[in-house]
């Protein structure tokens, strides 16, 4: 990649950004498809978020990405907001047409892209179980009531978050078919008799020992498990790997809402395998096809 005189930017907003995954295959779909444009981490404190955002405008962004802590925070600098910014009050990508900033967020739409593109998963009428109550389950399960799922139930340490969930899918959304089942119930193997799908939206399994919320007994039932943790192996995919369950991991999540970004900020087809390969390359130095096997 080449940066010119001609170059436009796009980036990151966050603190930190140094473990940013998305500069890898932001930057690898520009090159493949010859967007003289680059993809650049920016470490914005929270005090500086309105001028940050000033800055889009001032240098002419094309866009941005946005990460913790200025999700909802940044929701106030935007001139306008997509309909689920509504609804959520949270942004992850901002686009800049000539100065004027609108908000979206990609995280719900990726999933169920990645779900049905990378697992040939059909949503439509299936039961879902979902653990944890907290942003990516918002996205995801309001991603899933577009999709037509049939039934949510939500699983979360706090119950009180579970309901608040429950209840922001009834009011948001009208969907009632959705029930939350006690932390301390969650092994009772009848609830897990019904599961079509099941999703890890907790951060349980970021770090080394984390065990897996739910027994290996109740996941067999599942004809699909999907963890959005991305930064190793949880104990949750290595179940689904030795039941035989197909299953995605958080990786697939994070460059589908990326992919729906770059769509956002270009007009053009994101270039998915390509930014999977170059991921997948950056993250084991040994290449896609080696240790994958796609
Ligand atoms: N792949 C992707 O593209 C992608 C995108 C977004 C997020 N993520 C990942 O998703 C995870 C959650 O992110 P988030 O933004 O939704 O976080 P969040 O809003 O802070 O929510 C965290 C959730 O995890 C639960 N939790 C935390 N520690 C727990 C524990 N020890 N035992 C049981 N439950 C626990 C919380 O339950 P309480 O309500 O009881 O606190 C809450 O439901 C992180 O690992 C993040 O990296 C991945």
């Amino acid at each position: 990649m080449e940066i010119r005189g001609t170059t436009k930017l796009t980036g990151l907003f966050g603190y930190p950004v140094s473990h940013s995954l998305s500069p890898v295959f932001q930057n690898a779909a520009f090159e493949h498809l010859g967007i003289d444009c680059v993809y650049i981490p920016l470490e914005v404190k929270p005090e500086n978020l309105e001028i940050a955002v000033e800055a889009i405008r001032v240098f002419n962004f094309v866009g941005v990405n946005v990460t913790i802590p200025h999700k909802r925070s940044i929701v106030n600098f935007m001139d306008e907001i997509d309909e689920e910014v509504e609804i959520l009050g949270v942004v992850n990508t901002v686009c800049n047409k000539n100065g004027k900033l609108k908000g979206y967020i990609t995280d719900g739409k990726g999933f169920v892209k990645s779900l049905k593109e990378e697992g040939k998963f059909t949503v439509k009428d299936k039961v879902a179980f979902i653990l944890g109550a907290g942003g990516s389950a918002y996205a995801i399960s309001g991603a899933l009531v577009r999709e037509k799922i049939g039934k949510i139930y939500i699983i979360n340490r706090t119950y009180e978050n579970g309901i608040k969930l429950k209840e922001h899918l009834k009011e948001k959304m009208k969907f009632t078919e959705v029930e939350v089942i006690p932390f301390e119930k969650r092994n009772e193997r009848d609830y897990w008799k019904e599961a079509d799908l099941i999703i890890n939206t907790t951060s349980v399994g970021m770090k080394e020992g984390d065990v897996s919320l739910i027994e290996e007994k109740n996941l067999a039932y599942a004809s699909f498990i999907y963890d959005i943790v991305y930064n190793r192996k949880t104990e949750l995919i290595k179940s689904a790997e030795k039941l035989g369950i197909p299953h995605l991991d958080g990786i697939s999540m994070l460059i589908y809402q990326g992919a729906i970004s770059f769509e956002i900020w270009t007009g053009r087809k994101a270039p998915v395998d390509v930014m999977r390969r170059r991921l997948y390359q950056f993250l084991t130095g040994e290449g896609y096809n080696k240790k994958y096997g796609d």
